[in-house]
């Protein structure tokens, strides 16, 4: 399988960080020579050498100040360089740090968000929406293009992938790399956009797999993703989307797979963040929903109240919810299973409303007061199982030895702690249920014999303390 990469960058390059290591190794200054200097507001800032003593350089910036620095810590300038840039850094004369920022800002500051690395696509988010950027114009003209005839462009990529695997019939692979909110998860949206609308049918023949494929973003996105401190899209599960062509070029199939929901979430988020989308568009959703599944405020129920943030700017949750219902349709998933899912959403949030307090035998808890009583009867009334047996799991532990089975009271403490197990659990369970869900009905192609897969990861975040319970998913 070859690999296409296609990266995300918001800020340093390490895979530069060698060739920029040997340029500052060979860096000899002369007088009078433009060079970058680390800046502590700006990154890097140009300047013209002043005076140069062997390690000792006097450089004078262009924003009228004189720094002295070590040889060892400046770079060359290239000022053959056109103001508004190149769109392949390997043109550029010396392919370091500051050379590759500068670069990647001259163009950002013309909306050219996109610039190529050789075959590798950077791209800058613009944090606005440039939609003729990616309009079917714009598809059509990529189509065939040889890559690097047309500005740098997710389409250019996608259209690489598709041509190398219909002529030389070897699978492809893009991989969408980048820390969180750089753009990766829309970048991946906008290969697969390319990739149906090459290997797509005719409006007569029926279009249910692209659409299906395209389809199941919006569903796995409302359950799997989340405002963070740094995105307010953020995606808290990796995605590899595998598509399946035919012996035509058509897609014949595709396989989602997942990896490592952050199931922490569900029961703890911190300001500003939020839980999973879908728990506030359920809460938004038409009365008689709402009704149905006793739900109202998102402000009432612990797992979502943690935080101060409810609601998102610009983001209407009742059409979401709408919007979410009408793409589990295109999925596949029938009305009846999107009530259930939903039933269990609710239940969740009912059950992170169970409190506990002791109760008559020692280390033992109950349901702290009627409010409690209410939530677990809701929350059994919604998992369709027994009230009784819901209490039971949440306050006592079974431990089965080889002889016998014992159960163990638990302290109210435990029984919280129970409470959040089972409701991370049920959660990462109806995740995995609802990919399974999507791949059987977008259905595999057994014949296929070449695919593209589309890797987009979650991105790395770094945090003042970093733990394992923010940052890892896979703490039940
Ligand atoms: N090409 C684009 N045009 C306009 N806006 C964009 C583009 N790419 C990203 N954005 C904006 O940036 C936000 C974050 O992008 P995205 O969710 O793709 O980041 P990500 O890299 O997947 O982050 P994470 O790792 O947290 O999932 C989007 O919700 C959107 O507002
Ligand atoms: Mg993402």
């Amino acid at each position: 399988m070859e690999w296409l990469h296609y990266m995300l960058v918001e800020s340093k390059q390490e895979f530069l960080q060698q060739s920029q290591e040997q340029l500052a190794a060979t860096a000899n200054p002369i007088v009078g020579s433009r060079v970058w200097v680390e800046d502590p507001d700006v990154a890097w800032i140009d300047g013209e050498v002043l005076e140069a003593k062997g390690e000792v350089i006097k450089v004078l910036c262009t924003s009228g100040k004189t720094v002295v620095v070590k040889a060892s810590s400046i770079y060359h300038k290239d000022t053959e360089v056109p103001p508004s840039g190149v769109d392949d850094m390997t043109k550029l004369a010396y392919l370091h740090e500051p050379g590759v920022l500068d670069n990647l800002r001259s163009r950002y500051d013309i909306n050219e968000i996109y610039t190529y690395t050789g075959n590798i696509l950077i791209a800058v988010n613009p944090f606005i929406k440039l939609p003729h950027l990616y309009d079917s114009h714009m598809m059509a003209q990529y189509k065939g293009a040889a890559f690097g005839e047309l500005s740098p462009h997710p389409f250019a990529v996608a259209d690489a992938a598709y041509r190398l695997m219909i002529n030389e019939g070897i699978s492809q692979s893009i991989l969408v790399s980048g820390e969180s909110g750089a753009g990766k998860t829309e970048s991946t949206k906008l290969l697969m956009r390319y990739l149906a609308y090459m290997g797509g049918r005719a409006a007569a023949e029926g279009r249910t797999v692209e659409q299906k494929v395209l389809e199941s973003n919006p569903v796995l996105e409302a359950f799997g993703n989340a405002k963070t401190v740094r995105n307010n899209n953020s995606s808290r599960f990796g995605k590899f989307v595998e598509i399946q062509f035919d012996q035509r070029g058509r897609i014949s199939g595709a396989a989602i797979r997942t990896y490592l929901l952050e199931r922490s979430r569900v029961c703890q988020v911190s300001d500003p963040e939020r839980n999973y989308h879908c728990f506030y568009m359920l809460c938004a959703a038409p009365p008689e929903d709402v009704k149905k599944y006793k739900l109202g405020d998102p402000r009432m129920f612990h797992y979502l109240n943690q935080s101060n943030c409810f609601e998102l700017e610009g983001l209407d949750e009742s059409k979401e919810y709408r919007d979410t219902r009408r793409a589990m349709d295109i999925v596949g998933i029938s009305s009846e299973e999107q009530d259930a899912i939903f039933k269990v959403v609710a239940a969740i949030l009912h059950l992170g409303n169970i409190e506990f307090a002791k109760g008559k035998e020692i280390d033992s808890s109950v349901p702290r007061d009627e409010k409690s009583w209410f939530h677990l009867q809701t929350a059994a009334d919604l998992f369709m199982c027994d009230a009784k047996a819901l209490e039971d799991s949440l306050c006592k532990r079974v431990i089965v030895t080889r002889d016998e089975t014992i159960t163990k009271w638990l302290d109210p403490e435990a029984a919280a702690l129970s409470r959040d197990a089972l409701a991370k659990i049920v959660y990462s369970r109806l995740f995995d249920w609802l990919v399974d869900k999507i791949n059987n009905s977008i259905g595999q192609d057994p014949e296929s014999k070449s695919l593209i897969g589309v890797l987009d990861i979650y991105g790395f975040e770094s945090f003042k303390t970093n733990r394992f319970v923010t940052g890892t998913p896979f703490v039940v």
